[in-house]
């Protein structure tokens, strides 16, 4: 049988910019799942990704690896300027988080962010073969779609949204709220991380477009787009190989060693972004530390954030405010050779991640809106010890799968410091139960399985054509 080939999309290209111009890049950086060739519909179909190499200026010039083809997107500096860094993380990104921070409209961000659209709509054209499977990926394309199929009818097109998609009475604020729900309409299969997702969706096209949206699928000219819910996940297998790596054994070793033999290691690790929650959790930790409950040299928090975004407001605010916090407690609660909060910002490899996921007792992740949170699944995954323990904002997609999380809300100081102190104190075994508990879910949804799913909903099986799955 003559498989279909498979494109996908996403804003930025899936290896490490920093080897990339080398030609030697590290496909292990990628979420490689994606163009592994497991799905039984495209297994030993090429497969080409398309996206934007992170800089400035012509693409460069990408050879084909293990059967995958790059095809880079330029972008000029005002393009990312505008689509980036404007209208995709100062619009969208804030408007689809709650709108915890405040999104900013500019019509010159809109018209940025319809052009680099329309670039990668014609660029995937260009690439995809006759009849082939395209996947567009998160909130920076939700254009492409619509685009693509006006310019090639014969493919097949699915979009994932990795992000929330906001309550209509947010979304509706949008000046071009309809326009995006148009392109979105583009596809055949909308997929989101969770049912409110899908149903918030489903509202805003009734709200805005005036199209009925039922539980079943919208009717859109002619044709059905249907929507499912598809969390995604981690590379488990991968992420367990890695912590169980000697090297990484003996890495997470030395980090308690340097940190002073502590009792309790604590840690976080986020991209810097105002969505995670650094500043609720530091809140909640100098209060702990102030209270002298959780005494130094007994506890130690290790906070890593990786820069991110660094040129938008918002994210350089943040930032100011998050070391101004580090800064207070460090100074009013540590001593000569004890800080009370080991803060790294800057980006560490794998093996340093994963070495810290190993050495810590509690893992603090509290997003206060997320649309999933890989770094609490990746932490589960990467326990092959069966030690360490979650705690988990209500707000992170992961808390509908991770249940057995110490789960908060990171807005009520008092909770989080209450079951923080819950999850250091816990006898051994609970925690392993619910770590047990926890891999046994990552293990059964890895990002294998997730993507399976995805594109076995966007092609299914010949035999059930006839009756499309996904609501
Ligand atoms: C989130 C988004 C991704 C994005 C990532 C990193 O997870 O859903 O689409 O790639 O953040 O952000 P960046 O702006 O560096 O691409």
């Amino acid at each position: 049988m003559q498989r279909r080939s498979l494109v996908v999309v996403t804003n930025r290209l899936p290896f490490d910019e920093s080897v990339a111009p080398e030609g030697a890049f590290d496909w292990q950086h990628s979420s490689g799942v994606l163009v592994s060739p497991r799905h039984a519909h495209l297994r030993e179909a090429p497969v080409t990704w398309v996206g934007w190499s992170g800089h400035a200026g012509p693409p460069p010039e990408l050879p084909d690896t293990r059967g995958l083809r790059v095809r880079a997107v330029p972008l000029s500096e005002e393009e990312i300027r505008y689509h980036y860094e404007g209208y995709a993380n100062a619009t969208l990104w804030p408007l689809y988080h709650d709108a915890v921070e405040h999104p900013t409209h500019h019509r010159r961000w809109w018209e940025a962010y319809q052009r680099v659209n329309r670039r990668f709509a014609a660029r995937t054209a260009e690439v995809a073969a006759p009849g082939a499977v395209v996947w567009i990926q998160d909130y920076h394309l939700q254009l492409v779609p619509a685009l693509l199929r006006e310019l090639r009818p014969d493919l097949t097109v699915g979009f994932f949204l990795h992000i929330p998609f906001p309550p209509p009475e947010l979304f509706m604020r949008l000046p071009r709220r309809a326009e995006i729900l148009h392109g979105l309409l583009g596809a055949d299969l909308v997929g989101f991380q969770r049912e409110r997702s899908a149903r918030n969706f489903r509202l805003a096209i009734a709200d805005a477009c005036g199209i009925e949206a039922g539980q079943g699928p919208v009717r859109v000219d002619g044709r059905q787009v249907r929507t499912g819910v598809f969390p995604v996940s981690v590379d488990t297998p991968a992420v367990a190989a890695l912590a169980e790596a000697p090297e990484v054994r003996a890495r997470a070793a030395q980090i308690r060693e340097d940190l002073g033999r502590p009792r309790t290691v604590l840690l976080s690790v986020d991209r810097m972004d105002y969505t995670k929650g650094i500043e609720h959790r530091l809140k909640a930790y100098r209060e702990l530390v102030a209270d002298d409950v959780l005494t130094a040299p007994d506890t130690v928090f290790v906070q890593v954030t990786v820069p991110s975004r660094e040129r938008v407001d918002h994210y350089e605010r943040l930032r100011e405010r998050v070391e101004r916090e580090v800064g207070r407690i460090n100074g009013e609660y540590g001593r000569v050779g004890a800080a009370r909060v080991h803060y790294l910002s800057r980006p560490l490899d794998r093996v340093e991640v994963a070495a810290l996921y190993r050495a810590a007792d509690v893992l603090l992740v509290t997003p206060l809106r997320d649309g999933m949170n890989l770094v609490a699944k990746e932490f589960v995954a990467a326990r092959t010890d069966g030690g360490g323990a979650l705690l988990l904002s209500e707000f992170a997609g992961a808390a509908a799968e991770l249940c057995d999380a110490y789960l908060v809300n990171p807005h009520d100081t008092a909770g989080m410091k209450r079951t923080l102190l819950a999850a250091v104190g816990a006898d051994a075994a609970e925690n392993r139960r619910r770590m047990a508990a926890m891999r046994a879910q990552v293990t059964g949804h890895d990002l294998h399985a997730w993507a399976e799913l995805f594109l076995e909903a966007l092609v299914p099986p010949a035999a059930d054509l006839a009756a499309p799955r996904g609501a």
